[in-house]
């Protein structure tokens, strides 16, 4: 079977056309990266705007007359974005005579770890961990998802993308950070690292994100405390920081973000007995994040995305999610994920 994915939820304009889940027939993704660099984040107006205008060239380049079903972002995400790609789906499926699967952005990143692959065993223990979402859910089978642990604030790709706008270092924040921490010294700012309570699996990035900027305004003598969020308006895209070393700060602050996040993945595998620990979402591009989870995590099969580009936001996840949870809900009960090339 094959599915039409579109995902419009933030700021790719993406679809593509995958065949039972796991082979990715075409994958278009437009990124607006470049268009926010200059804000240094996204303006969900200019975001809305933009997939209004790359939703068809995107669609122009899909064949619609072998496809049998339409997956689609139904949220969560910036709502004037998300409806493009609903729109365009019902559209689709009105005019094709086609099913439309909405799908649920967070379990489109956890399919991602089904492209181009077979053999998932389940229990599967997942972080999905994004500039939106941060969360770790254990999965015992397609569609059964039990979140065990979320953000109590901010997500790890958004104190990935505020602190590397603190240090000037550009947008989007994680391959930036994770840049710059490859010449810094992770060990040169002492910064918190949000434990919680014992035993919790819930995360929180804030303190994490107000140390480093309270650091950047001793260096820089400059402000008192105030909120993050009015200072880094204050100063646009430009950046807070002069004396701090970029490249230790970057280091620093990956290595606490990465050492709780892979830290609760390895305890929360640990205690749930899971097969297999998969990594989703835009932060499971991270090198170090991966490095860690290879470490503490012994005995049990670690997956990431196959591509970078199954790692950030794109359609092909939504495509095998929707393959899958549409597989479950028809009631057919040997629903495997083994590939079929
Ligand atoms: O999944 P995604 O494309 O969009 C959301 O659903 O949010 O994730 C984007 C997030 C951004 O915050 C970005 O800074 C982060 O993923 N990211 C990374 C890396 N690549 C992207 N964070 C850390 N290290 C990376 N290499
Ligand atoms: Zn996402």
């Amino acid at each position: 079977m094959k599915i039409l994915g579109i995902e419009t939820s933030c700021d790719e304009t993406a679809v593509a056309v995958v065949e039972n889940g796991n082979r990715v027939i075409k994958n278009v993704i437009f990124s607006q990266i470049d268009l926010h660099a200059q804000t240094g984040g996204v303006v969900p107006e200019v975001a809305a705007r933009e997939h209004i205008l790359k939703i068809i060239p995107a669609l122009e380049q899909i064949d619609l007359e072998e496809i049998d079903a339409i997956a689609v972002t139904q949220g969560p995400g910036l709502i004037s974005s998300l409806l493009t790609g609903t729109v365009t789906a019902s559209t689709l499926g009105l005019v094709l005579g086609k099913p439309v699967i909405p799908v649920n952005h967070i379990h489109g990143h956890i399919y991602a770890n089904w492209l181009e692959r077979s053999e998932i065993e389940f229990p599967v223990l997942i972080l999905t961990v994004s500039g939106g979402h941060n969360e770790l859910i254990l999965m015992r089978g397609h569609g059964d998802f039990e979140v065990i642990g979320e953000t109590l604030d901010d997500a790890a790709g958004e104190a990935f993308d505020k602190v590397s706008r603190m240090l000037g270092l550009g947008y989007p924040g994680g391959p930036a950070i994770s840049r710059a921490a490859e010449n810094g010294n992770p060990s040169r700012y002492d910064l918190p690292r949000a434990w919680l309570k014992k035993g919790s699996f819930d995360f929180s990035f804030s303190g994490l994100k107000s140390a480093v900027l309270r650091i950047v305004q001793a260096e820089m003598e400059l402000f008192p405390l105030a909120g993050i969020n009015e200072q880094v308006s204050f100063f646009g895209s430009a950046s807070l920081c002069h004396d701090v070393n970029k490249n230790d700060m970057a280091a620093s602050f990956q290595e606490a973000a990465t050492d709780v996040l892979s830290k609760k993945l390895a305890m929360a595998a640990e205690k749930f007995d899971a097969k297999e620990v998969h990594l989703a979402g835009g932060v499971s591009a991270n090198g170090r994040l991966r490095e860690l989870v290879q470490e503490r995590v012994q005995g049990r099969t670690l997956r990431f995305p196959k591509k970078i580009e199954y790692c950030t936001d794109n359609a092909a996840m939504i495509a095998a999610a929707g393959y899958f949870l549409q597989e479950k809900n028809a009631g057919r009960k040997n629903v495997s994920a083994k590939a079929s090339f």
